[in-house]
């Protein structure tokens, strides 16, 4: 049977098709702070194209899963805007929430636990599907396509959570995403505490799922070379705000702040001939409640001047599709990155 006519997707796009398409996800100016003084999220403007796999990088607490949550409208923002398609989230979830929870599926870190521990496979399978008023004929058809596509034999339908492994408990969620055949699927982590292998092969299959579908991914990772195999484009977190943002290769090749310098220094390269020498921060990661002043990343950043302290600096361009926040950003000396060549 032919998935891709089942799920009705598309061929996977190419780099220019996608620069050139208007932003299937955006947010401007978003701030979310919880319980009126933990600024989780500050001054987030971020576009997201139909079928691109961008990554969301930083250290914990930056912010990311807050990010993806109120990408999934489960967070509301308090300041600011997250369009889909060009309408507000908000309006689509007041106007047709199931409707939006078609178009934006969130993979969750921890697959085993996503799935209700009482019900078989098949019926977990299913159950989008009765959420959704969805034709049960149709979707069972496509249950068993994509488990088949996904290299889940098809007995799993009739087991539990707690007997399948850990890798085919991704498989499932992934195929529980994919069934109500979303725009964009969120990632938190989705390899976390997999075998190197099994995360290969999941990470395979994604990339081979995002072709067939032409789906659109926002991964958090905090396995730097899966980013870097995965993704074309990466942002960075610190402390609520984004830090830079580049295509993947341009970054690791050379990151132009000091805090991604640092973030990148740790990942141990396939490459000894671009290996860098590993910047271990100074101090605690500071809190969201009370940020430092001026440049947040001033109290730990190996640069920082008296500037830095004072003036905080503004996200901005600096050429190749770079955005950078940084009074004195890296010098990223190439034009093209030694490996796009
Ligand atoms: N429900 C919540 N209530 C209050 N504070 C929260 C809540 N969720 C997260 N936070 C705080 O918001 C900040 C960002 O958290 P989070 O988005 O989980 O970061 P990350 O996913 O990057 O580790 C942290 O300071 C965290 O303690
Ligand atoms: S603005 Fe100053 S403190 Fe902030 S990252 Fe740049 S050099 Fe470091
Ligand atoms: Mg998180």
């Amino acid at each position: 049977m032919n998935i891709g006519a089942v799920m009705g997707g598309g061929a996977a796009l190419a780099e220019a098709e996608i620069a050139a398409t208007p932003a299937l996800l955006a947010l401007e100016d978003v701030g979310l702070v919880y319980n009126g003084r933990v600024r989780a999220l500050d001054g987030i403007d971020l576009a997201i194209r139909r079928g691109e796999i961008v990554g969301l990088v930083g250290e914990s607490g930056s912010g990311k899963t807050t990010l993806c949550k109120a990408l999934m409208g489960l967070e509301r923002v308090t300041a600011g805007r997250i369009s889909l398609g060009g309408q507000a989230i908000d309006a689509l979830i007041d106007r047709d929430a199931l409707a939006f929870r078609r178009k934006a599926q969130m993979l969750l870190q921890d697959a085993v636990a996503s799935l209700s521990p009482r019900m078989r496979i098949g019926r977990l399978l299913e159950e989008p599907l009765r959420i959704h008023g969805l034709d049960l004929g149709e979707g069972r058809a496509r249950i068993l396509a994509l488990l088949q596509r996904l290299g889940l034999p098809p007995n799993t339908l009739d087991k539990f959570p707690h007997q399948i492994s850990g890798g085919q408990a991704r498989r499932v969620a992934i195929l529980r995403a994919l069934v109500l055949n979303p725009d964009i699927i969120v990632a938190d982590e989705p390899t976390a505490g997999l075998d190197v292998s099994v995360q290969g092969d999941l990470l395979n299959l994604m990339l081979d799922l995002q072709a067939e579908f032409g789906l659109t991914y926002l991964m958090v990772s905090h396995n730097l070379n899966v980013v870097r195999r995965v993704t074309g484009r990466t942002v960075v977190m610190y402390l609520g705000q984004i830090v830079e943002e580049a295509p993947t290769r341009a970054l690791f090749a050379a990151p132009a702040h000091p805090y991604s310098a640092a973030l990148l220094s740790t990942n141990p390269s396939v490459d000894p001939a671009r290996r860098r020498a590993r910047t271990v921060l100074k101090g605690e990661i500071p809190s969201v409640v009370n940020p430092p002043s001026g440049c947040r990343f001033h109290t730990r950043c190996p640069q920082a001047v008296a500037r830095c302290a004072r003036e905080a600096p503004a996200l901005r361009e600096a050429g190749g599709g770079r955005r950078v926040r940084c009074h004195f950003p890296l010098a990223t000396g190439l034009a093209q990155p030694p490996d796009a060549a």
